[in-house]
């Protein structure tokens, strides 16, 4: 198998993550440059990947000045700079692995399909999920026959308080006219790829959803709260920021990202004096979030088969349940333990036969041996397959080219005009809508 190289676009969180891959198959990949307009991270690639200056670019105009030959560019910039960069990339001929979500509305979505698909490039899209042994093992044992076809697909998603709060209430994600994104997609296109990826023997027709914003709204806001932490009197606040972003630290890469220092050498002071002016030291129900932060999506598919998803923000714990109904027995399990229970009906015997698989070994694997175990797995895996991929080589069935994300995507955009204007969206009428 060929050694390949990449470029990482914007080598943030999600970037450095995927690119470590270079560090742990250093057989396999080798990170040639990087493209970000922020010196430190542009630094820590420097020293992470031993790159010469001049492949160090601040932007893709100077990138595409220099002509760099690559095997794939990694794209891991902020959602809303995804079409652009993505389609600038394809116009200079580069396969991309791409972070989700691919863009944030079906007109942009189906233009960076057709691009690629003109242009004859790979745009493989980062649905980190598929690749991890969990949701892999539950593709293979639909994909076998053994249990049937899936009936019904019921899929939930409880975001934890810390994360929720610091990505989607005070963090970047929280506003979508800023980012582009709104909850669903930011979070949960996830969750809708999963859907009709495993149920991919068919197609979704129509999609109906509800949900709002009703718990970090401004009414819900303690007697008294001021607009931000450090001038609030209120007490016993489990929001207040010292102690819930200095104290607990529960994400630190996106609280303290706009600080331009490496995280280990921020100070106490310089975190005091950042809740003092950013949204990370604004009470939890007064900032400007925009988002929902409850939601619920049903799908129908032509063959039939049903599809819900449940997501809620600022749960006490993460917890990504599935429960798959095919015609002759069932799959369920929790992502975070890595284990599914799998009950196949016994004709014979006029019974069920219940076996549990448990997928930890593979996924400590990856924590242990080369510290990409982010995702369960999935971060992993991904890289592991994109290699094999671009070599022409056999993968899972995990990998596939955009037009493989499409569904996933357009059940997204379906169900926030199916919440915004509480009707049923049809498919194919809505695709319609765009392409005209
Ligand atoms: N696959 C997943 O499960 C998953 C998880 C989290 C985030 N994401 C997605 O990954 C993407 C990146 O998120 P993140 O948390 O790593 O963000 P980040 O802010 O940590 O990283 C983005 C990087 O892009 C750089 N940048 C800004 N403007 C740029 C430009 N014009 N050109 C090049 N680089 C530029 C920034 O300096 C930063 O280093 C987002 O789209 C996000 O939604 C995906």
């Amino acid at each position: 198998m060929k050694k390949l190289t990449c470029v990482v676009l914007g080598y943030g969180n999600r970037g450095e993550r995927y690119s470590e891959y270079a560090t742990v198959q250093s057989d396999e990949l080798e990170v040639v440059g990087v493209i970000d307009p922020n010196p430190v991270r542009k630094d820590a690639a420097k020293s992470q990947f031993s790159l010469s200056e001049d492949m160090l670019f601040n932007n893709l105009e100077e990138f595409f000045n220099k002509d760099v030959q690559c095997d794939f560019v990694i794209n891991s910039t902020m959602d809303e700079l995804h079409y652009e960069t993505t389609m600038a990339l394809l116009d200079k001929g580069y396969n991309i692995l791409l972070e989700k979500p691919v863009t944030s509305n079906a007109k942009e979505l189906l233009d960076i399909k057709n691009k690629a698909e003109e242009k004859g490039l790979k745009v493989v899209v980062c649905h980190v999920l598929r690749y991890t042994p969990f949701y892999s093992s539950i593709k293979n044992i639909i994909d076998s026959g053994k249990i049937g076809k899936v009936v019904s697909l019921q899929l939930n998603e409880h975001v934890w308080y810390g994360h929720f709060v610091n990505a989607y209430v005070r963090g970047k994600w929280n506003n979508e006219d800023a980012c582009g994104s709104g909850l669903l997609l930011a979070k949960c296109c996830h969750d809708t790829d999963l859907i009709c990826w495993l149920n991919n023997i068919t197609e979704p027709v129509a999609v109906s959803s509800f949900g709002s914003k009703a718990f970090f709204t401004e009414e819900n806001a303690p007697k008294g709260s001021a607009k931000r932490c450090h001038e609030c009197t209120v007490e016993n606040c489990m929001f207040n920021a010292k102690k819930f972003e200095i104290e607990k630290d529960f994400c630190p890469m996106y609280t303290w990202g706009k600080i331009q220092k490496p995280l280990e050498d921020i100070t106490y002071e310089e975190k005091v004096e950042f809740l003092k002016t950013s949204s990370y030291g604004e009470c939890v129900f007064k900032t400007d979030m925009n988002i929902v932060d409850r939601q619920c999506v049903s799908v129908n598919f032509k063959n039939g088969s049903i599809a819900t998803l449940n997501m809620i923000g600022g749960t006490s714990a993460a917890g990504r349940h599935i429960h798959v109904i095919c015609e002759f027995g069932e799959i369920v399990g929790y992502v975070e333990q890595n284990k599914v229970i799998v009950r196949i009906f016994d004709k014979e015997n006029i019974g069920v036969n219940e076996e549990t698989v448990d997928f930890s070994a593979k996924v400590d694997l990856t924590k242990e041996d080369n510290s990409m175990g982010g995702h369960y797995g999935g971060d992993y895996y991904i890289m592991r397959d994109l290699v094999r991929f671009l070599n022409g080589e056999p993968t899972s069935s995990s990998t596939t080219v955009i037009s493989d994300s499409i569904s996933g995507h357009m059940v997204v955009y379906c169900a926030e005009k199916a919440r915004k204007t509480s009707t049923v969206v049809f498919v194919d009428e809505f695709e319609k809508e765009v392409i005209a």
